[in-house]
Order: structure tokens, then sequence, then C-alpha cells
């Protein structure tokens, strides 16, 4: 199942960046510039049918019945990751609404074949004994899921091969759509939007979602809902978006490595509160010390990865430098695995991250795990911490790249202490920060190119002053 059926099913549970609205006057000036074939409905009719097509694809987040601003995506600090779950049209039906006999993940049959149909009978149905409806929807919401059913429907495999999944449309074509009503939001690559994959890997993975998305607009969001234009053109466009570019890996894995580091600082939100669950007892009461600050920066320290899988990611079996045991498994059996399968572990019961992330940071966690990590024996000698790098080599490059901010002894980032003293107590940490950027601050990483010059500055910075 692909993670974004899987997020479907969990209920979506991300967060959303946010972004600069763009002037909806804008967007309409294009529209009407671009408009090829009026359909035969009314515009008011169409307005109906989109919105009813946006509350299948989320009603809650459409009428805004929990406070949210612009996606689909719920909130699980206001919702409670059980009540996301529940009730979305599309997780039972699918984005192609076949079902499951279709190509996008739904759970039951199909509602393809009440295309056509009376909106009576499917008034009916919503109000039935499965479906429930009446209670959460006022009569005006239930008619336009009606509409959308009996006239909003597209036979899905019209525009997009459900075997290769490829849009049959011209891209040519499409790209000018893409330009004028998308890009504004979601860049020209269509990687402006931070909390969802690139549209160009979600348009690949996920082509009935959104042809959905285009035809409808997004629940609760301000993109124009784009079904009154003829269809082929739409099909263009989905075609473009086809086209966009993925992400190149390392920007991935380097964001991976720092979440990897500290989620939430990197994301600059607070650290949830209390204990992860899955921090064991012992460890929790080796770290906590006798304040309540002191329980409370524990606390917030055991949701870091590096906190149960170490910096050199070999988790217990791992050198154990800093004054924290590393309670758990490492994650270097995962290195090298499919990041679709680890991504299933960071969203297993024992992690939960979706919760707390958006998909794309858990997109770019799992290409740090399995793509990102170095065994750091290589550069570190286990036993003494020392890198095995030439020091004297390497003092130009740590002169010209970190000295600016670290000062030439080290001592020039007050937040933290000497470079010296840090790089010599924790080389596995100074390693991972210095290939990955530091969370939450503007420090480069280094990983292009390649460790043995990061670990030979190193073992430059370990010569450096030790004390403030
Ligand atoms: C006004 C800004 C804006 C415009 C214009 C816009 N989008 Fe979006 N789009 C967003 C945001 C923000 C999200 C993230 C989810 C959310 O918050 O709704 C998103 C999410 C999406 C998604 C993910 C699915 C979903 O339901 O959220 C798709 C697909 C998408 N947009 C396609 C498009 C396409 C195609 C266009 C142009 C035809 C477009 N968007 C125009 C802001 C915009
Ligand atoms: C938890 C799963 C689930 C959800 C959520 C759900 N349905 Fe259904 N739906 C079913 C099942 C099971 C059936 C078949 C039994 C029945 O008719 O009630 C069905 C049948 C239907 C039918 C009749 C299909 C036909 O071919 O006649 C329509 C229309 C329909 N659903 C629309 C919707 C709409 C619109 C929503 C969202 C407001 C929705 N459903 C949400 C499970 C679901
Ligand atoms: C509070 C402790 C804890 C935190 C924090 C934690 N994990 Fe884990 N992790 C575990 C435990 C326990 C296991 C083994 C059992 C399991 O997977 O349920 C595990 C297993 C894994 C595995 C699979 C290892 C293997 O070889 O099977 C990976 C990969 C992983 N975690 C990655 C991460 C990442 C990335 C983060 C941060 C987003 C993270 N973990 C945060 C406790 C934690
Ligand atoms: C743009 C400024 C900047 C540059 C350039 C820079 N750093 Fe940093 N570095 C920082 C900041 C800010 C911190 C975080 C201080 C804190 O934790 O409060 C940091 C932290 C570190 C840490 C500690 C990481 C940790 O996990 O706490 C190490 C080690 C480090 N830098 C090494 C280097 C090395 C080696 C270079 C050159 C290759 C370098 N830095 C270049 C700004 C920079």
């Amino acid at each position: 199942m692909s993670r974004w059926s899987r997020s479907i099913r969990a209920g979506g549970r991300a967060r959303v960046a946010g972004v600069a609205a763009i002037p909806i006057a804008v967007l309409f000036v294009a529209l009407v510039v671009t408009v090829a074939a009026p359909s035969a409905l009314a515009g008011e009719a169409v307005s109906a049918i989109a919105k009813g097509g946006r509350l299948y694809d989320n009603w809650r987040v459409e009428l805004n019945l929990r406070d949210r601003r612009i996606s689909h995506l719920p909130e699980p600090e206001i919702l409670g990751t059980e009540a996301t779950a529940a009730g979305r049209c599309v997780t039972c039906h699918g984005w192609d609404y076949q079902g499951q006999y279709g190509r996008s993940g739904g759970l039951v049959d199909g509602i393809a074949a009440a295309a056509g149909g009376d909106p009576r009978a499917v008034l009916a149905v919503l109000g039935d004994r499965i479906h429930g409806y009446g209670q959460d929807l006022r009569g005006e919401d239930l008619r336009n899921l009606a509409l959308f059913v009996t006239r909003g429907q597209v036979n899905m495999d019209d525009w997009i091969d459900p075997a290769s999944r490829r849009a049959h449309g011209d891209p040519g074509q499409g790209s000018i759509y893409f330009h004028s009503i998308c890009a504004g939001c979601h860049g020209a690559d269509g990687m402006a939007v931070a909390s969802i994959p690139p549209l160009g890997d979600f348009s690949r993975d996920e082509p009935w979602h959104a042809l959905h998305v285009i035809l409808n607009g997004h629940p609760n969001g301000s993109m124009p809902p784009l079904r009154a234009l003829e269809h082929a053109r739409l099909a263009d466009t989905l075609a473009y978006m086809q086209t966009l570019p993925s992400r190149p890996a390392i920007a991935a894995i380097v964001h991976g490595g720092r979440l990897y580091d500290t989620w939430y600082t990197e994301n600059g939100r607070p650290a949830p509160e209390g204990w992860h669950p899955a921090y064991p007892k012992a460890a929790r009461e080796a770290l906590e010390g006798d304040t309540e600050a002191s329980r409370v920066r524990a606390q917030r320290y055991s949701w870091r990865c590096v906190a149960c899988h170490g910096w050199d990611y070999k988790g217990r079996d791992g050198v154990a430098r800093s004054e924290n045991l590393v309670p758990h498994v490492g994650i270097d059996g995962m290195a090298g695995m499919f990041p679709k399968r680890v991504e299933g572990v960071l969203t297993d019961d024992t992690h939960d991250y979706d919760r707390l992330l958006t998909a794309r940071d858990i997109e770019d966690l799992a290409m740090f795990v399995s793509r990102g990590q170095i065994d750091m024996s290589q550069w570190i000698d286990p036993g003494t911490g020392a890198f095995l790098g030439d020091a004297a080599a390497h003092a130009a490059y740590y002169q010209t790249i970190c000295a600016t901010c670290h000062g030439v002894d080290g001592r020039g980032v007050r937040t933290m202490p000497p470079l010296g003293r840090m790089v010599t107590h924790d080389p596995e940490r100074a390693l991972h920060s210095v290939f990955n950027g530091h969370a939450g601050d503007d420090m480069p990483p280094l990983r292009a190119m390649g460790a043995d010059l990061a670990a030979g500055i190193l073992a430059y910075a370990a010569t450096l002053p030790r004390r403030k």
C-alpha cells in the first residue's frame, strides 16, 4: 500500500506548513483566460458538485468542523488519533471511485454504479445504518455529496491508464495550467508546499487523488476547482505534473539526518509533553535528575530518534560516550532497505511519528535510514574516540568553512561548549552534525564532500582548546 493511502487510512495525520495564499483574483483571471469549453451545467451546480467532491475527500476539514485552516490533513493535537480516521468517504470508496476493485485503495465496493443515478437514492444511502451521516452533516452538505456521486464522478480510466498510472494527456499543454494556477503555491518544481511530497512524485504515485483534487479543489483550501474546464485539459495538467522532478535524494537525506538528531528543533515546534512511551523505565530513572526542569529536559530528549538509536546508529550495540544510555536496537540493520519499509516502521505503534511529522518528513527520515547511514568506525576509533584523519592537512578547511561561525579557536558559537571539547567528548555526534548539518541551524551539511573531508576537519577541530 502506498504511503498516501496509508496516511489516508490513518486519517492523514500530519502537520501542514503555511503557504502564503496567492490572490484568488489572479487565479480566476488565469482561469477565465484558459477556459476552453464551458460545461453544460450551470455554474452553481458545478460549484455544488465540487463542494461535494471536497466533502468526499474530507468533510471534517472542508467544513472546518475541528478548527482547521487549509488542509485535508487533520491535526492530531486537536482531533486525537482515533477521530481523525473516521468517516472519510474516500477511505472506503477510493480515489478512482471503484473501491476495492480499483487501484487507489478503497476498502469496500465503489460508488461508480451510482453515477448518473437519482440523487435521492444516494441521500437515502447516506442516512442508512452503515453511513449515518445525517448526524454529522447538514442537508445542504448531504445534497452536495449526492450531486457529486451522481453527477460529479469521472471515469478515471478515461484519463489515467490503470496499469501504468500515466495520464493520457499532453504535458506541453498542461504546463500552461500548472504554471498559471498551481505554481504560485506549489512552486515551478512542485515542491514548495513543504508538508506534502513533491507534486511530481505525488502525481506519479497517486494520479487518481491528484485528478480528484484538480477537479474539486483541496478541502478547505484556496485552490479553485477546475471541473468546469475541459477534462482533456485537466488530464494534460496531470500529465505535466507527472513530469515534474523528484527531490534530489541528498536533500532528503541530510534533512532526514537533522530530523534524526532533533526533529522538533528542526521543525521549530515544541516537543511533545511527557516521556516517549517506548523510552524504558530504567533509562528514565538514570536520566531524569532531581529537579522539575531536568525531568522535563529528559522527557523532551526521549522523543529524539538519537535518544533510542544512538549517534553511531548502532543502538545499544554501539559506543556510548555521552552520559545517556542508548536503550534500543540500532537502525543500522535497515541501511539499504527500501525506504517504504522504513516508513512502515516510523508509523508503527512503537513510533507513531506520522502523528507528529509531515508526510515529507517521514519520507526524508526513511531516506536517511535507508541511504544516509555511514559506518562511523571507519573514521573514528571506537576505543579512543580519536578521528582517523590528518589534522594538520585540514586546518585550512576548518578556517575557511567553519571559522566564520565557530571562530578560529572553536569558541565562537556561544550557545555550545568549545568545539574542541564537544568534538573530543562526543565525536560520533560531531560527525553526524557536520555530515547532515545541525538541526534548526544554518550550519551547512558537508555530506556531498564525503566523510573523509568531514572527519579530517573534525580531526583538526579536536586539537582546538577545550576550555571556555
Ligand atoms: C492557494 C495555494 C494553492 C494553490 C493555488 C494550489 N494548491 Fe495544491 N495545495 C496547497 C496546499 C497548502 C496543500 C497542502 C495540503 C493542504 O494544506 O490543503 C496542497 C495540496 C495539494 C495536493 C495534495 C492533496 C490534497 O488534497 O491536499 C495536490 C494533489 C495539489 N495540492 C494539487 C494542486 C494542483 C494541481 C493545483 C493547480 C491546479 C494546486 N494544487 C493549486 C496550496 C495550493
Ligand atoms: C466505513 C466505510 C464507508 C464509508 C466511510 C463510506 N461508505 Fe459508502 N458504503 C459503504 C458500504 C459498506 C456500502 C455498501 C452497503 C450500503 O449500501 O450501505 C456503501 C455504499 C455506498 C453507496 C451506494 C453505492 C451503490 O453502488 O449503490 C454510495 C453512493 C456511498 N456508499 C456513498 C458514500 C459517501 C458519499 C460517503 C461519504 C460521505 C461514504 N459512502 C462513506 C461503506 C462506507
Ligand atoms: C523512545 C524510543 C524510540 C524512539 C524515540 C525512536 N525509536 Fe525507533 N525503535 C524503537 C524500538 C523499541 C524499536 C524496535 C521495535 C519496533 O520497531 O517496534 C525501534 C526500531 C526502529 C527501526 C527498525 C530497526 C530494525 O532493524 O528493525 C528503525 C529504522 C527506527 N526504529 C527508526 C527510528 C527513527 C528514524 C526515529 C525517530 C523519528 C526513531 N526510531 C525513534 C524505539 C524508538
Ligand atoms: C553558519 C554558521 C556555521 C558554520 C559555517 C558551521 N557551524 Fe557548526 N554550528 C553552528 C551552530 C549555530 C551550531 C549549534 C550551536 C548550538 O547547539 O547551540 C553548530 C554546532 C556544531 C557542532 C555541534 C553539533 C551538536 O550536535 O551539538 C559541531 C560539531 C559543529 N557545529 C562543527 C562544525 C564544523 C566542523 C564546521 C565546518 C565544517 C561547522 N560547524 C560550520 C553554526 C555553524
